[in-house]
């Protein structure tokens, strides 16, 4: 169990909720076991296993062809795995028809019928269950509330912009109140300003009705925002699962390091093994890792340290690092909020210091240091990340 013993201390109420969604004492709504499925001689998704909680928003998170498409469908019941399990509560639904699967799915191209007005295209699916038409009328009304599209019933697709069609394609899924909702790259198509409102908008409708989402993006920054937990895949396979903090403080790989956020990723050799931390030699410097994995002198490890856990060190700077490496400065790059440094430490390494220049105590910009001047770059063991490859 992941939960912070004082979950007062430090994070929100929100955000305490959304961690007990973690919790491995809740009940599972979807369970994937050792799920495979090739096309011909290509591996989709290989060794797939995974519990989704009840009430959950789950990202699957990876490049595209990654499998996370794939896993979608094998889960609302369009493909068939070669082998393995899906379990909805306890129950393995393999053999059970997409349409008689308590879900619904939601894509990127919204596919709404043409043809049919809005209020046509969210009934559609209670029509066909034969719903009493006062009913259907009202669930529509609260579909287009929770969807904040009120009045738009007599609209056709064509007369609504991308975001709208969105919101319709969703509410004509949630009608149909399914247990777990299916979402592929559902923003996709959308610009950056009306993505990042939506993603704070699904998630609260998530929040509200308490329905699994099961959430597929190549976007990493959209899983950060939206995820109670994320599934990172590669070629296939799971890297790594867990909350999107944990993701990034906490790489499990040099994929998970870089494909989630930006580190300093070099190649080095255990010198010297301690109770609770490690010497290694990176390039001939010496750097303190904590020990977080089991290593032995001699082993070649990579590691890795995020862009903006490393800080000027030295004279005048009152933050102290276990780690602190003198250098010249070949690059500074601007990027409006944020300014990096590029710093060679050794003939083959530059490291790569982030600051943020909106800080009053911005120590490497308040310096205002030119390309060529000689800095010390500082980082605590805390913050190595260590993986074997
Ligand atoms: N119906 C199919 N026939 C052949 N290959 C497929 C099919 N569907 C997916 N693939 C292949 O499987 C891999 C995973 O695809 P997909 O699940 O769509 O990835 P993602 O959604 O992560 O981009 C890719 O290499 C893709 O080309
Ligand atoms: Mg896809």
């Amino acid at each position: 169990m992941r939960l912070n013993k004082n979950p007062k201390k430090g994070i929100m109420a929100g955000e305490y909720k959304r961690k007990r969604g973690t919790m491995s004492e809740e009940k599972s709504a979807l369970v994937l076991r050792d799920v495979c499925k090739s096309f011909g001689t290509v591996t989709a998704v290989k060794d797939f296993s995974l519990d989704v909680n009840d009430g959950e928003f789950i990202s699957l998170l990876g490049p595209s062809g990654c499998g996370k498409t794939t896993l979608l469908r094998i889960v609302a019941g369009f493909e068939i795995p070669d082998s393995g399990e899906v379990l909805l509560d306890g129950n393995n639904i393999i053999n059970l028809p997409a349409f008689k699967r308590p879900m619904n799915m939601v894509f990127q191209r919204y596919a709404l019928f043409p043809h049919m007005t809005v209020y046509e295209n969210i009934a559609f699916s209670q029509f066909l269950k034969k719903r009493p038409k006062d009913e259907v009328e009202q669930k529509v009304k609260k579909m287009l509330e929770l969807v904040q599209l009120e009045g738009f019933e007599p609209r056709k697709p064509n007369q609504l912009s991308g975001g709208q069609c969105q919101r319709i394609a969703l509410a004509r899924a949630l009608i149909n109140e399914p247990k777990v909702l299916l979402l592929d790259e559902p923003l996709g198509a959308l610009d950056l300003k009306i993505r990042k409102q939506m993603q704070i908008e699904l998630k609260n409708i998530q929040e509200k009705l308490k329905i699994t989402f099961i959430y597929v993006t190549h976007d990493q920054e959209e899983a950060l925002v939206m995820s109670d937990r994320i599934v990172l895949m590669e070629l296939g396979e799971i890297i790594q699962v867990d909350t999107p903090k944990r993701i990034y403080s906490h790489p499990n790989s040099r994929f998970a390091a870089t494909f989630i956020g930006e580190s300093n990723v070099f190649e080095g050799e255990v010198q010297k093994v301690d109770a609770d931390q490690l010497v290694i030699n990176v390039d001939g410097l010496q750097f303190l890792a904590n020990k977080n994995i089991d290593v032995k002198v001699g082993d070649k490890i990579v590691i890795a340290i995020r862009l903006e856990k490393v800080g000027r060190a030295g004279k005048g700077v009152k933050r102290s690092f276990d780690n602190q490496v003198p250098g010249k400065v070949e690059d500074i790059v601007f990027f409006g909020s944020i300014v990096k440094y590029y710093v060679r430490i050794s003939e083959n390494i530059i490291m790569i210091a982030q600051e943020n220049i909106a800080e009053e105590e911005s120590e490497i910009a308040a310096e205002e240091n030119n390309i060529g001047d000689t800095v010390t770059l500082g980082f605590t063991k805390r913050d190595v990340n260590i993986f074997l490859e």
